[in-house]
């Protein structure tokens, strides 16, 4: 709701992600927020304001030095009569024009003269985002308060290109601008939360690994739900598909060891909340090659040895967080193992849901949930994961104000 009547001002910067940027238009639209298109000189090479303007159903401005706007000193109205402007794509040259304050297009020049809000939605070949120069740019715009959403890693759309760059999809542009105008309460304004989310991959050799069915969904509308109540959230994820949520500073693990170690790294926090389905074990193999078939040999034996146990070593530590959440993922007496679990792992309250075969809770949107205290159980009905993750945040920032 947070977009509902609110005027978005998009600048679309020159970069082949521009196609994107019409769907943000509709995305946003729909959400009842209205959007006022600028598009720079380079934009229009990949698409056309006529696209732009029939999707956005307002005039898009693409003249710095135009006589019809500028009767009334348009840029400065542009830049004014917004409640937040997205700059997507935002390509390399617009950060480094806005880094050291120029202002020699009308994108620019509306960049430097606003006060609003500005989200930056970056754009990139790879090579050109991981320049050192870049990098002191995007260094200068966030000390400069300006906020961003991505880039995100995976294929560009030069073929045969890969890495961090690619501009976040539309919809994950739309939670992080809908983050931006909420104006609901933020209970945890000043508290810091560890996430942790996804599975752990074990390694057996360079190619083949030990994993679970975990898909991250849940550990990271958790990570996203906290970051919406003001928290400063650090996400540490193992292997998933899921965009980074948007708001939250997201760490990437492989294995239950890398995990614990980012965990302990990012100590102190006032909220530790342990939602990866860590592997309680991993193979004793550390095989540098990879394991070869041998005509009539017996199969290898997977020998296993116990991982660290993330939740009990927080649960226990000497930096341990004020409220310490743990998940018990079940598939027999979930309750009852759940709760077992409470003081084993020196947990403050344990989310146990059923995950047997047929539940579809690994890997599927929807949870349902038991919430279990040293006071008693509060079973929660069957519901989306971005609503038990909402409910539980609640919970959480209700439970540190007392
Ligand atoms: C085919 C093509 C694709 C490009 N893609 C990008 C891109 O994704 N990101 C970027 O920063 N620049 C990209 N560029 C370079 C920009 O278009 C160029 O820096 C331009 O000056 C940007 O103008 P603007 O920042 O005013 O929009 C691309 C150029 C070409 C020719």
């Amino acid at each position: 709701m947070a977009l509902n009547g609110k005027r978005i001002l998009l600048i679309i910067g020159g970069g082949i992600a521009a196609y994107k940027s019409l769907d943000l238009i509709r995305r946003l639209r729909e959400r009842g927020a209205a959007v006022r298109p600028i598009m720079t000189a380079g934009a229009c090479e990949f698409i056309t304001p006529l696209a732009v303007g029939a999707l956005a159903a307002d005039k898009v401005f693409t003249e710095l030095f135009s006589r019809e706007d500028e009767q009334d000193v348009g840029h400065i109205r542009l830049a004014r009569d917004c409640d937040l402007i997205i700059v997507a794509p935002a390509t390399a040259d617009l950060m480094a024009k806005m880094a050291s304050g120029l202002a020699n297009d009308l994108a620019s020049t509306v960049l430097l003269a606003t006060h609003r809000k500005v989200l930056l939605a970056p754009a990139m070949n790879p090579a050109m985002w991981s320049h050192k120069a870049t990098s002191r740019n995007v260094a200068q715009l966030r000390d400069d308060g300006i906020h961003f959403v991505g880039p995100e890693t995976g294929e560009m759309a030069e073929s045969g290109e890969a890495g961090r760059g690619r501009m976040s999809e539309p919809l994950a542009i739309v939670a992080a601008a809908e983050a931006l105008l909420d104006e609901a309460p933020k209970p945890l304004v000043g508290r810091h939360a560890i996430v942790t989310s996804g599975p752990t991959h074990e390694p057996i050799d360079p190619v083949r690994y030990i994993a679970n069915r975990s898909s991250g969904r849940q550990g990271h509308a958790i990570a996203a739900a906290l970051a919406r109540l003001g928290c400063s959230v650090t996400l540490v994820t193992g292997p998933v598909t899921l965009p980074d949520p948007a708001g939250v500073e997201t760490k990437h693990v492989e294995t239950a060891r890398e995990m614990m170690a980012a965990v302990e790294a990012a100590l102190p926090a006032d909220i530790a909340v342990m939602v990866a389905a860590v592997a309680d074990w991993r193979t004793v193999f550390d095989e540098g090659h990879k394991i070869k078939k041998q005509a009539n040999a017996a199969p290898p034996a997977l020998q296993l040895v116990e991982n660290p146990d993330i939740l009990k070593t927080i649960g226990h530590h000497a930096q341990r967080p004020k409220l310490v959440v743990g998940f018990a993922a079940e598939t027999d007496d979930v309750e009852q193992n759940g709760r077992a679990k409470l003081a084993r792992k020196g947990a403050d309250l344990i989310v146990a849901n059923d995950v047997g075969h047929g539940t579809g809770v690994m890997g599927g949107a929807r949870n349902q949930v038991h919430i279990l205290t040293p006071e008693g159980t509060d079973t929660w009905p069957d519901l989306d994961k971005d609503e038990v993750a909402a409910r539980l945040a609640k919970l959480i920032a209700d439970k540190l104000a007392t």
